[in-house]
C-alpha cells in the first residue's frame, strides 16, 4: 500500500477489477493493441492517472509522448466545448475558421523558413506524406530520382511506406516487395567503436559502401533523407559531426532531409523540435502526438516550394483538419507559450538526466546506459532475455504508483508531461530508484 502526495495504491496491483474488464476484453479485441501495464484507466489529470479503485498513478508516460500540456488540460477541454457548443464536429476539406486559426497559429509559432503545413490525424501519415513529398522532389529533376534513404533501428510508423522507412526488421517480415528505393543506413549507436572514434567517418564509409554496392549516385538518384530526431526506444541522438556530414552530403547532392520530430517535437527534449539541437534546418518535419495533446493531430510542415509540389486535391484526408482538432491544436501552442513549457522541459531535464546519472552510478551492474534530452529518457539496462529486467522494473514502478514507457526492448524509457511539478518528478525518479534496488544484486 502506497500513500504519497502524489501516488496511492490501496489496491493489490495489477487490480483484480481491472485486470478481469482488461482480460474480458481481450475477447473481442485483436492482441496487436495489447502489451503495455494494466491500468483501466478512469481520468487523467495533469501529471496523474486514476484508476476506478482509488488508485493514482504519477505518469512518467504522457500516455505515449502525447499529453505534453498536462493531460485533460483545462485550455484544450474548453476549445473542444466551445465546438460542441456550436455545433461543429467535422468539415472534411472545407475550410473552416478553426483551421485557418490554427494553422496561421503554427506558422508563427515554428521557424520562419516553415512556411507551409499540411494536417494529417496520425503520425504515421505524416511520414507517408513525407515519403510523397520528397517522391515528388524526385520527379522534378531530368533524371526522376527515386531513393529514399533511412535508418537501420529507426521508426517511423505502422503503415506500409511509414514500415518501409523505419528500420526494424523484425517488424517488416509481412510486407512482401519491399521497395528497393527505400535504403537504410546504419545508425550511430553511442556504442559502436566506429561512431566513438570519428562519427563523420562512420557516415562517410557506411554511404560510400552501399552506394558501390547499389550503384547509385547521389546527385542523379536520390531525393531525400528521413531521421527520426532521437531513436524512440533507448532516446539515442545523433553525434553532431555525424549530423554535420549528413548535411553536406545533401546540400552537395541537393537532396531534402525531413526529420521525424513525431516524439521530440512540441517542447519535449527542452527545445522547440529536437533537430534544434543539431545546427540543422531540415527541408520537411513530420509532428503528431503532442501537437494534439490527446487528439488526432498530426502534420508535414517545410519550405513552401517543396510543400507545394503536390497539385490541388492531391493530398486530402478524410479527417485532416478536423475542426475541434484545430482548435486543440492552437490551445496547445498556447499553453506551451505560456506555461513556458519548452524552457520548463530543458530546465526539468536537467535535474531529470542528473538524477538518472546518479542511479546509474549506484546500479552499475544492472544500468549500462542513461540517454535522452530534456524531459525525455531512456534506461537501458544490462538485459538478458530470460530474466527481461527492464520489463520487470517497469512492472515494479507500475505496482509502486509510477507508470513508465514500456520499450519491449532492454530500456525503460520516461516521458513526464511537460507540466510535471519538481516535487512530482523527483517522486517518481526515486520510485524508479527503488524498483532498480530490488532487482540488484
Ligand atoms: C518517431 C515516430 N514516428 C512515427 C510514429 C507513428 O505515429 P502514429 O502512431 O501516430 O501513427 C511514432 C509513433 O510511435 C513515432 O514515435
Amino acid at each position: 500500500m502506497i500513500k504519497s502526495k502524489y501516488r496511492t495504491i490501496k489496491t493489490s496491483i495489477p487490480n483484480k477489477k481491472s485486470l478481469s474488464l482488461i482480460n474480458d476484453l481481450k475477447k473481442f479485441e485483436a492482441r496487436g493493441m495489447h502489451g503495455q501495464v494494466p491500468i483501466l484507466w478512469n481520468k487523467a489529470k495533469d501529471f496523474q492517472v486514476f484508476d476506478y479503485s482509488g488508485n493514482k498513478w504519477i505518469d512518467f508516460s504522457s500516455t505515449i509522448l502525447v499529453a505534453n500540456v498536462g493531460h485533460s488540460n483545462k485550455k484544450v477541454i474548453s476549445e473542444i466545448k466551445k465546438l460542441l457548443k456550436k455545433p461543429l464536429l467535422h468539415t472534411y476539406s472545407y475550410v473552416s475558421k478553426e483551421r485557418y486559426e490554427y494553422l496561421k497559429k503554427l506558422i508563427k509559432f515554428t521557424p520562419a523558413y516553415l512556411q507551409k503545413a499540411f494536417l494529417l490525424s496520425s503520425g504515421s501519415e505524416a511520414t507517408e506524406a513525407a515519403l510523397k513529398i520528397m517522391r515528388y522532389y524526385g520527379k522534378y529533376f531530368k533524371k526522376r530520382r527515386n531513393i529514399i534513404l533511412s535508418f537501420e533501428g529507426n521508426w517511423h510508423g505502422r503503415s506500409l511506406g511509414a514500415e518501409m522507412m523505419g528500420g526494424k526488421k523484425n517488424l517488416k517480415n509481412w510486407i512482401t516487395s519491399h521497395d528497393k528505393n527505400i535504403i537504410h543506413m546504419p545508425f550511430p549507436y553511442p556504442w559502436n567503436k566506429d561512431v566513438k572514434k570519428d562519427s563523420a567517418k562512420f557516415f562517410k564509409k557506411n554511404i560510400k559502401k552501399i552506394f558501390k554496392r547499389k550503384k547509385i549516385i547521389p546527385k542523379k538518384d536520390i531525393s531525400g533523407v528521413i531521421l527520426e530526431t532521437f531513436q524512440g526506444w533507448g532516446s539515442i541522438f545523433y553525434p553532431q559531426n555525424f549530423i554535420n556530414e549528413l548535411k553536406s552530403f545533401c546540400k552537395k547532392n541537393n537532396i531534402l532531409i525531413s526529420f521525424d520530430e513525431i516524439q521530440s517535437g512540441f517542447g519535449r527534449t527542452g527545445k522547440l523540435f529536437g533537430y534544434m539541437h543539431y545546427k540543422i534546418k531540415p527541408d520537411l518535419i513530420c509532428c503528431g502526438k503532442g501537437a494534439g495533446s490527446g487528439f488526432p493531430l498530426s502534420f508535414v510542415l517545410g519550405k513552401k516550394k517543396i510543400m507545394d509540389l503536390p497539385a490541388e486535391g492531391e493530398m486530402s484526408s478524410t479527417h485532416s483538419a478536423n475542426p475541434m482538432a484545430c482548435a486543440v491544436g492552437k490551445a496547445t501552442i498556447n499553453e506551451i507559450e505560456e506555461k513556458k513549457l519548452i524552457y520548463k522541459s530543458k530546465k526539468y531535464g536537467k535535474l531529470l538526466h542528473n538524477k538518472l546519472e546518479e542511479i546509474k552510478k549506484q546500479y552499475p551492474k544492472l544500468v549500462k546506459y542513461v540517454y535522452g534530452k530534456g524531459l525525455v529518457a531512456s534506461i537501458i539496462f544490462n538485459e538478458s532475455k530470460k530474466k527481461k529486467i527492464a520489463n520487470k522494473i517497469c512492472d515494479e514502478c507500475f505496482a509502486r504508483g509510477l507508470i513508465v514507457i514500456k520499450t519491449g526492448r532492454e530500456a525503460l524509457k520516461i516521458a513526464p508531461p511537460l507540466t510535471i511539478s519538481k516535487e512530482a518528478l523527483e517522486e517518481g525518479i526515486s520510485v524508479i530508484g527503488e524498483a532498480i534496488k530490488k532487482y540488484y544484486n
